[in-house]
């Protein structure tokens, strides 16, 4: 079978753990720019998709090329093997970006890129004219310091890796379920630790726990815009979705606790975790913050407080800092992990964080903190 080369597009901040999760698949890898690059073949295209956690997207790179002018960009873009993906009747659209290039002028660029793939098609397939009504395919343009990197999106240009099919209602601001799957794969914990999320809104971080914990895959609920591609076999996809379905662990224990102040919140996460097939792993609870009781030593504290309108200057948002300090900081036992914007998040817990890790929730830029506690033996 013919090599390919995918990338999975990694938000910044989280490449290493995607970098992990590919390596763990047992794919070798490459870092470049947000995206981690693995060589592989079709049949790995739906085990990708399926299994990732923290990755957002997976494109299929179809070549990598210096272009100074739109001569060549337009004859680098055309010998690409483009027939060997895109339908006859297949509908494709070009998004694009550049940075620091030459060919600046991105709207000029798609239009070129896309008339290239036009006229190639029309070459291959001998027609003058094409219906654009089949699958779809997201081409993306970028052009990076004058090289050019052409790849099309394997998962779907709407629905990004972080949809996994369960998260039906929400609450305000909900964090990413691939950002919870990242923030869960950088923490200390482990099946056998308590996880507790003490503002769990619509439960995206102790669902993507339950799912880690049970070894469910992340994309077995969904579908993917290259399941209606010819040249990715239907087989493929029931072999790589029969494989995720036996790795599914069922009886694994797991102690997941989430709550919220709002029993409007607690209810959707509830709704959402039954969505997922995890409700049974996960304990919920309507319960202020402030009155958590740590039930137990060695646990681990993943959780997404509020934040005001004017970052520092919520009060209701400060006290609950602070209680985050004053309840989980006070174990020297427990791991805890809070990702929030505020600034002088520090200042408030009490105490300087292990490690600080600037990641971006959606485009809002957010810092992971991390306070490690004592190993467990
Ligand atoms: C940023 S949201 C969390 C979003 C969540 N990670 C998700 O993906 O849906 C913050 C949550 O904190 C909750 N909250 C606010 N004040 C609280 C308090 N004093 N105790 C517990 N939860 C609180 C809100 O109801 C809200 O659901």
């Amino acid at each position: 079978m013919s090599r390919i080369k995918l990338a999975a597009v990694a938000a910044a901040g989280i490449e290493a753990v995607v970098k992990r999760e590919l390596q763990d698949l047992g794919y070798e890898t490459q870092v470049d720019n947000g995206w981690v690059y693995f060589d592989c073949e079709i049949k790995d295209i739906p085990i990708v998709n399926i299994n990732l956690r923290s990755s957002d997207r997976i494109m299929l790179v179809l070549g990598q090329f210096n272009a100074y002018t739109f001569e060549e960009l337009f004859g680098k873009t055309y010998n690409l093997p483009w027939e060997k993906w895109i339908t006859k009747k297949g509908k494709f659209t070009v998004k694009g970006r550049s940075i620091k290039s030459k060919l600046y002028s991105v709207p000029d660029c798609q239009s070129i890129v896309k008339k290239a793939v036009v006229e190639k098609l029309k070459d291959k397939y001998h027609v003058d004219w094409f219906e654009e009504e089949g699958a779809e395919f997201t081409i993306q343009l970028i052009i990076r310091k004058d090289e050019v990197t052409l790849a099309i999106d394997t998962t779907g240009s709407r629905e990004g890796l972080f949809k996994r099919g369960y998260r039906e209602k929400s609450v305000e601001s909900p964090i990413k379920e691939t950002m919870a799957a990242a923030l869960i794969q950088l923490s200390f914990w482990r099946d056998d630790r308590l996880l507790m999320d003490p503002m769990c809104g619509s439960g995206t971080i102790p669902i993507e726990g339950a799912l880690i914990g049970i070894n469910k895959a992340p994309g077995l609920d969904r579908n993917f815009e290259s399941e209606k591609w010819p040249a990715v076999l239907e087989e493929y996809w029931d072999e790589a979705r029969e494989e995720a379905a036996k790795k599914i662990e069922p009886d694994k224990k797991l102690k997941i606790i989430a709550s919220d102040i709002d029993p409007k919140a607690v209810k959707i996460a509830r709704e959402n975790a039954k969505k997922a097939g995890v409700e049974k792993y996960i304990d919920f609870k309507v319960m202020d913050v402030k009155d958590v009781q740590l039930p137990e030593e060695y646990g681990i504290l993943i959780t997404n407080p509020p934040y005001g309108e004017r970052i520092g200057e919520d009060e209701e948002v400060v006290e609950i800092l602070k209680t985050i300090g004053e309840i989980f900081g006070n174990d020297d036992t427990w791991s805890n992990y809070i990702i929030t914007p505020e600034r002088n998040f520090e200042d408030l817990y009490g105490k300087k964080s292990n490690r600080k890790r600037k990641l971006y929730n959606g485009n809002i830029r957010v810092d992971y903190y991390q306070y490690y506690g004592k190993k467990k033996r």
